[in-house]
């Protein structure tokens, strides 16, 4: 439980009273009850305010809200303001301000705008949490510490040229570690001195569109970076944590968000929380995955959805209303994943500046007359009965998807094999195939334990760290099924390639070699042909495949499958090593969807993981488990009523309350929460 004070999903969201007058402060808390708001996220930017010179600080109206708050049964997920520096700041320290990639020192405005390596950010923010914490710790409206806001971007002054360098020899000791991790031979970069090396810039090596000519000092310029700024967010945990030892603090992240390494950031927090923002046009799916990711940040705890829209963004290209029911359906698509909150940017729409367009709760109409609020209002009807019914309850996995930020960013930042190579695209035909099928996903990191999963699924698993071959061979050893692919086992942590032919580290477990690595304009494709029949993938059949094609030869591995076409006709396109007691299976290209759908279901069925309900096209199903109770949501994504057939067992529905069995109909955006037994 987030804190024992609200025994229930928590509802409410991004709240910024100090944008308006205090007399409207009441008819706000008269809105929250309406709508059932349990949880204000306030402070977030409102450091200038609390702080209007180095030495004044002003707390006056934040005890106010504060107190508002505690009065009127709201709890606070308390901001401790520090994303948007205050402008005396920038203008006396202009050390805190950033440099851009392109050697411009930015001025003070715009947000998340601080250096992460500046000690006047770090002096100035870590006190500003102590601060917060020993002023409102002890508050009666404290339920949970927001540090700072979606840390992200990069700065490329002087001073994180020092630091990086400092971190540099933290890591590899000498600099002749740091030439041989680097390759520096390479193009005469060798370096004497440490204070030659420089950051990696577009003045540098990145040739923009996330390429470099240097993917080692890119890749640990990318990885100094996400730990400069994790450092300015424990600075301020360690004061939350000094003063609320028992009040849990988090930060919200955004999903699939590439600068920032989101597993050993989660080591930091003591619950993940993450914003989000889906475009009118972003596939289910896709939601589901981010989703999933978040939730596997911390080995399957529960995690908050920090902000989402209740209607409509302002930042996209198209900002797109919600359409009716459908912010309800994908809160609860957040709580079938392991939300325990919902909870929305912004409770009232800003009058001014670049978000006054951006949906909130309360809109400029200013009462609760609205579309937007009487369907918030009706969630959080909703989520003050359903009560504690859900809350900690878990995802129970049989499958997972590995997932690494390393590889992420080197997979991208390679020049060659082929530009159209994303990290995300492969990952993501791989949880669609079964998130289609209704099959449960666990999204992981390279540290979590693999004992509960019988199936693995690595994809591009290109760059191999120490420990990571062994760990998927003994997970295959005792049982395990591993799924890699084309484009695996390439390269060690600094990119340097493992000699003796692909894949590597991994040529053992997987039995084969890849001899090269064919890139297929996006005009071209080849096919898979089936040389064997496995489940769904009859024997003779064909599928088209794209992007990339290794040219394998099978050192013991079994060939399912050959190439259709190409000079290398006939060779190895899927194939299956038995190694110990499991299997380790390589997709030699990038399939399309059926393939993967028929590979990907057989597989799991072969392993006696089946869908958790067989239902039509459109309706997404997931369960979360707690003592012995199972919840299976049930959601329909499609514009039209869709009957679902659930059998014969009886289903007590949470929102409803009521019976189901057998043949129902869900209509169109609905939601059913079932409960395995009967009440
Ligand atoms: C982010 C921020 C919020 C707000 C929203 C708007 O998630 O955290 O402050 O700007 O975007 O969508
Ligand atoms: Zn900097």
């Amino acid at each position: 439980m987030i804190h024992s004070k609200l025994p229930k999903i928590f509802y409410g969201g991004d709240y910024n009273p100090d944008q308006w007058p205090k007399e409207i402060w009441d008819e706000d808390m008269r809105l929250f009850k309406l709508a059932g708001i349990d949880v204000a996220t306030v402070a977030v930017f409102s450091w200038a305010l609390l702080q209007p010179d180095e030495v004044t600080y002003d707390f006056g109206w934040l005890d106010e809200v504060m107190d508002k708050l505690a009065q009127n049964g709201v709890y606070a997920c308390l901001a401790t303001s520090t994303a948007a520096v205050p402008a005396w700041m920038a203008k006396r320290y202009p050390d805190v301000l950033r440099v851009t990639s392109d050697g411009k020192k930015r001025k003070f405005g715009g947000r998340h705008n601080f250096c992460p390596s500046s000690p006047t950010y770090r002096h100035f923010s870590r006190l500003m949490a102590r601060k917060m914490a020993e002023r409102y710790g002890h508050h009666p409206a404290l339920a949970v510490w927001h540090v700072n806001n979606e840390y992200g971007g990069s700065c490329y002054c002087e001073q994180c040229e020092k630091a990086f360098r400092v971190w540099l020899k933290k890591r590899y000791g000498t600099l002749e570690a740091v030439n041989k991790a680097w390759n520096t031979r390479f193009w005469g970069h060798t370096f004497h001195d440490w204070d030659e090396i420089v950051l990696p810039s577009v003045l540098t090596e990145q040739l923009g569109d996330g390429k470099t000519t240097f993917q080692g000092i890119s890749l640990d310029y990318n990885r100094f970076n996400s730990d400069a700024l994790l450092e300015c967010y424990r600075a301020e945990y360690e004061e939350l944590k000094a003063v609320t030892p028992d009040i849990k603090v988090t930060t919200n992240l955004m999903g699939t968000f590439k600068t920032l390494d989101y597993f050993k950031w989660a080591k930091s927090m003591d619950i993940v929380s993450w914003d989000n923002y889906p475009r009118y046009d972003t596939p289910v799916s896709v939601t589901a995955m981010r989703h999933d990711l978040m939730r596997g940040l911390k080995n399957g705890d529960p995690f908050m959805l920090m902000e989402q829209t209740p209607s409509q963004q302002n930042w996209q290209a198209y900002n797109s209303l919600k359409r009716p029911g459908v912010m309800r359906l994908w809160s609860y698509q957040a709580v079938a994943r392991g939300a325990d909150t919902v909870m929305f940017f912004q409770l009232r729409r800003s009058i001014g500046a670049c978000e006054k367009y951006h949906g909130a709760v309360i809109e400029h109409a200013g009462h609760e007359h609205t579309r937007v609020f009487r369907e918030c209002a009706q969630l959080g009807e909703e989520l003050q009965r359903l009560g504690d019914t859900l809350l900690d309850s878990r995802i129970e996995s049989k499958v997972a998807i590995l997932f690494d930020w390393d590889n992420w960013w080197a997979v991208e930042m390679s020049s060659g094999p082929s530009k159209e190579l994303k990290y995300l695209d492969e990952l993501s035909k791989y949880y669609k195939a079964l998130f289609d099928r209704n099959i449960q996903v666990d999204l992981i990191g390279e540290d979590t334990p693999l004992d509960s999963y019988k199936i693995v699924l690595a994809p591009l698993l290109y760059m191999v760290k120490p420990g990571i071959a062994g760990k998927l061979e003994q997970f295959v050893r005792q049982g395990g099924k591993l799924v890699t692919t084309f484009f695996s086992g390439i390269v060690n942590e600094n990119d340097l390639v493992t000699l003796g032919g692909y894949p590597g580290e991994l040529r053992s477990l997987l039995g084969l070699w890849a001899e090269e690595i064919d890139a297929l304009p996006p005009e071209a494709s080849n096919s898979i042909v089936m040389e064997a029949s496995y489940g769904e993938l009859g024997a003779g059949s064909s599928y088209s495949c794209r992007l990339l094609c290794d040219l394998i030869h099978a050192e013991g591995a079994e060939v399912l499958a050959v190439y259709g076409s190409d000079f290398y006709q006939g060779m190895p396109a899927l194939t299956r090593n038995r190694f110990g007691q499991g299997e380790a299976w390589y997709v030699a290209t990038s399939p399309d969807a059926e393939f993967m759908d028929h590979l990907l279901f057989s597989l799991c069925k072969e392993n006696g993981i089946e869908p958790l309900l067989v239902a039509p096209e459109g309706v997404e199903v997931t369960r979360r488990s707690k003592e012995g109770r199972q919840f299976t949501f049930v959601l329909n994504h499609n514009d039209r009523s869709t009957a679902i057939d659930l059998g014969e067992a009886v289903y007590w529905e949470l929102l409803e309350g009521k019976e189901h069995t057998g043949l129902s109909e869900l209509p169109s955006k609905g939601v059913w929460i079932l409960q395995n037994e009967a009440r």
